[in-house]
């Protein structure tokens, strides 16, 4: 209902466990809690805005031998179902999994200790990527403003203060990007989207070898080029430009918005950035992850 979507739109976060969620996600909690996983479910994880979309891509050409056509059969959103997504209209990710055949691609934002037990117990296959926290920032800002699922973003420099201190949605990019990495085993893969950028072939390679899967040379390369940031932005199939406008608002931002490393040099001011350095130190020492910021 007409209703229905307007509370949807710029509420106040709730709280799942601690960590900011939306409140239509809370809702659905129990079915996620109780998600079947299936043995060869591969699980895409990541903090928001660090790469999701360009790795679901690759997956999708990968599991499906380059096939470009076949890759545009849907919107990247439905042939990577969204694990914890639900809002009042349409099917929940739950719901959509349900109906995916296997092998399925599976995306999630969850923090390491939300995800559901199905998924360790069933001994899945996860890819994690990581995003330098300074671009995930930025580009959680434009998306903030373009997706309207969001509270108000305030600011930059107000978004940049809730971003440090966790609340926003998904919570601590910090404990995120840590608890994943302290969780790292054999059946993990755990990528940087700095990396991807710098040598997508060198990357892409890790993943194929990480699923036991030779593609021929000129797979790959077809696979480069069709998730290459300029593709996938006038790929409507990659770029949610489909979904509805009501809920997210590209004549604002758009969803593929820039694509690059170091973009946070546009947008912090010293002051900014010497108090984030400062943070990152803080809350990084010790962890064994190394972030590159450009
Ligand atoms: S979401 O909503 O959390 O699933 O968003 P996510 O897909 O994780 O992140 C969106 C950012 O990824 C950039 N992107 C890419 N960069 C390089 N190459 C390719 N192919 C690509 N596809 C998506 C996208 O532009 C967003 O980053 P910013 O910095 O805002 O441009």
């Amino acid at each position: 209902s007409a209703m229905g979507q307007e509370d949807a739109v710029r509420q106040e976060l709730g709280s799942l466990h601690g960590i900011p969620l939306f409140k239509s996600f809370i809702e659905g909690w129990p079915q996620v809690k109780a998600f079947q996983a299936r043995p060869d479910d591969l699980l895409i994880s990541t903090y928001p805005k660090s790469g999701t979309t360009w790795l679901s891509e690759i997956m999708d050409m990968i599991y499906h031998n380059g096939d470009v056509e076949m890759c545009q059969r849907d919107a990247i959103y439905n042939r990577v179902p969204f694990l914890e997504m639900k809002v009042h209209e349409g099917p929940s990710g739950v719901e959509q999994l349900e109906n995916t055949p296997s092998p399925r691609l599976v995306k999630t934002h969850l923090p390491v200790q939300l995800l559901p037990t199905s998924f360790w117990e069933k001994d899945c296959k996860i890819i994690y990527m990581a995003r330098n926290p300074k671009d995930v920032a930025i580009s959680y800002y434009y998306f903030y403003n373009m997706a309207k699922i969001h509270p108000d973003p305030g600011t930059k420099a107000e978004f940049l203060e809730n971003f440090m201190a966790g609340k926003v949605a998904y919570g601590s990019w910090y404990d995120h990007v840590r608890g994943w990495w302290e969780k790292k085993q054999e059946k993990m893969l755990y990528l940087f989207y700095e990396d991807m950028k710098k040598d997508p072939r060198r990357e892409v390679q890790k993943i194929l070898h990480f699923l036991g899967k030779e593609l021929a040379e000129g797979t790959v390369e077809r696979i480069l080029h069709h998730t290459s940031f300029q593709e996938m932005k006038k790929n409507p199939a990659a770029n949610y430009e489909t979904m509805l406008p009501a809920m997210m608002d590209h004549s604002i931002s758009p969803f593929l918005r820039k694509g690059i490393s170091g973009d946070w040099k546009n947008h912090f001011t010293v002051a900014q950035n010497e108090r984030f350095d400062q943070h990152y130190q803080e809350h990084m020492a010790g962890s064994g992850l190394h972030f590159q910021m450009e």
